[in-house]
């Protein structure tokens, strides 16, 4: 098998930057250290090599909106940011509710260059049988509350069902978590609104909070494996923080969206900032860093939901909510580390190992011998600006346009195989983390 070297690396490795080579036989790691010879020898001088990006939510669209964005176009933005993982959420154009969907975006996901998982969405037909989903899916989601598409499961007896037949199948329930009796009200409130501030008032804070107590009753009394995705308010993450210390299974990750972007964005980004759980206030944005910081966040995802530029240009009221970023978050991300706004050990505990820790990934999320060889290795020295033209997410759009970043993947392997090489993608077979062979 011919052997890969990535020669005179600075490679995180267990928690701290050590300079050496580190060689690659097929699809794993072989061997860390100095001085290696190998049959392909790519130099890494002045780069640091990460283990490559987890991103535990993401939406690649495709089947009836393929045009917002598509596995093939899905994955090449996530490996030129430096994302070798992906889990993708469920509410396609129709959810993905049953097996036989399921298996038909299994089809469509072979495009992937990226490795990838998929989630099982929880509706009340479909709570019986999960254990004969459980082997082929990274975990399930509930939606308790509507959102893009028609997917959500908003009676409280029925939440806790979902979690208690979840519980049976050992995998991880995945909750969208805002209260959509608060939200029905604060709608009726503010429905003649047309401001940029009106979507925002409609999904007020106490619904998350409010969904997240019910979330993390329903994790105690059940036991399940459960995981609160994209949180964005204090109070729900003051709730977090009480549950953890009372030794409830639960974890939670916030987007770089509610890292970056808040109300006050909304005026001038219009619907280019509209999503759900909506951007909040300064105090939320500062309690979501201090969060990561001390571990209350555990994983960064990025909810990469793209809708079309003219969806987003339309009427705000009608615009469809969500914004793409799976391209963006370790550029963000490493422009932090350079301002000293996060450790490099965070960036890679919250994108790379906790991920793997969380959803049960065997051999992904740290550089280590006899691991798969899925590695980014960033400049942290680049400084560029985002620009709209250079993305290769199909919405064809960032929120983060006109940003000057410093620090970029500049090279990504998948399984051992280069698909992200300054500016160029290379085809790859990614993998399904969570097929099982045909019995
Ligand atoms: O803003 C959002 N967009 N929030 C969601 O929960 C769904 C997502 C989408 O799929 O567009
Ligand atoms: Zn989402």
């Amino acid at each position: 098998m011919s052997m890969k070297v990535l020669k005179d690396a600075t490679a995180f490795i267990d928690n701290e930057l050590k300079k050496t080579d580190i060689s690659i036989e097929g699809e794993k790691i072989a061997k860390i250290e100095k001085n290696l010879r190998g049959d392909e020898e790519i130099d890494c001088t002045g780069l640091i090599i990460l283990p490559g990006a987890i991103d535990i939510h993401v939406h690649f669209r495709d089947f009836k909106e393929s045009h917002k964005e598509d596995w093939f176009r899905g994955s090449r933005a996530a490996a030129k940011g430096g994302t070798t993982t992906v889990f993708d959420m469920v509410n396609n154009n129709p959810p993905i509710t049953t097996y036989k969907r399921l298996m038909k975006k299994k089809k469509l996901a072979k495009k992937s260059i990226v490795n990838y998982g998929l989630y099982f969405g929880l509706g009340p037909d479909n709570l019986d049988n999960l254990e004969k989903i459980a082997p082929h899916v990274c975990g399930f989601k509930l939606h308790m509350c509507k959102t893009t598409g028609e997917l959500l499961l908003t009676d409280p007896a029925l939440q806790k069902k979902s979690f208690e037949a979840v519980k049976k199948t050992g995998k991880p329930i995945v909750v969208h978590a805002e209260d959509q009796k608060i939200l029905d009200a604060a709608e009726s409130i503010h429905k003649e609104r047309c401001d940029y501030l009106a979507h925002a008032d409609s999904r007020p804070r106490l619904a998350e909070s409010r969904a997240v107590d019910h979330a993390i009753a329903c994790a105690k009394e059940t036991g399940a494996k459960t995981h609160l995705t994209h949180i964005s308010t204090t109070l729900a993450l003051t709730r977090i923080r009480k549950a953890k210390q009372r030794g409830i299974d639960l974890t939670c990750d916030t987007t770089p969206t509610y890292m970056y972007l808040t109300r006050d964005n909304l005026k001038n980004m219009g619907a280019f900032c509209k999503m759900n759980p909506p951007v909040r206030t300064k105090q939320d944005l500062e309690s979501v860093w201090e969060s990561i910081k001390y571990n209350i966040i555990d994983i960064i995802s990025t909810d990469h939901a793209p809708h079309t530029i003219k969806e987003k240009e339309n009427n705000f009221k009608t615009a469809p909510s969500g914004i793409p970023g799976v391209e963006m978050r370790l550029p963000l991300l490493l422009d932090a580390v350079n301002k000293n706004m996060l450790t490099l050990e965070t960036l890679v505990k919250t994108c790379c190992t906790n991920p793997a820790k969380r959803f049960n990934l065997k051999g992904r999320g740290e550089i280590k011998e006899g691991n798969y060889a899925d590695l980014v290795a960033v400049n942290m020295d680049l400084r560029k600006e985002v620009r709209r033209e250079e993305q290769v997410t199909k919405c064809g759009w960032s929120p983060y346009e006109g940003m000057s970043l410093k620090g970029w993947p500049i090279k990504t392997f998948v399984n051992g195989n280069l698909v992200y090489n300054f500016g160029k993608l290379y085809p790859n077979q990614g993998k399904d983390l969570f097929e099982q062979p045909e019995k």
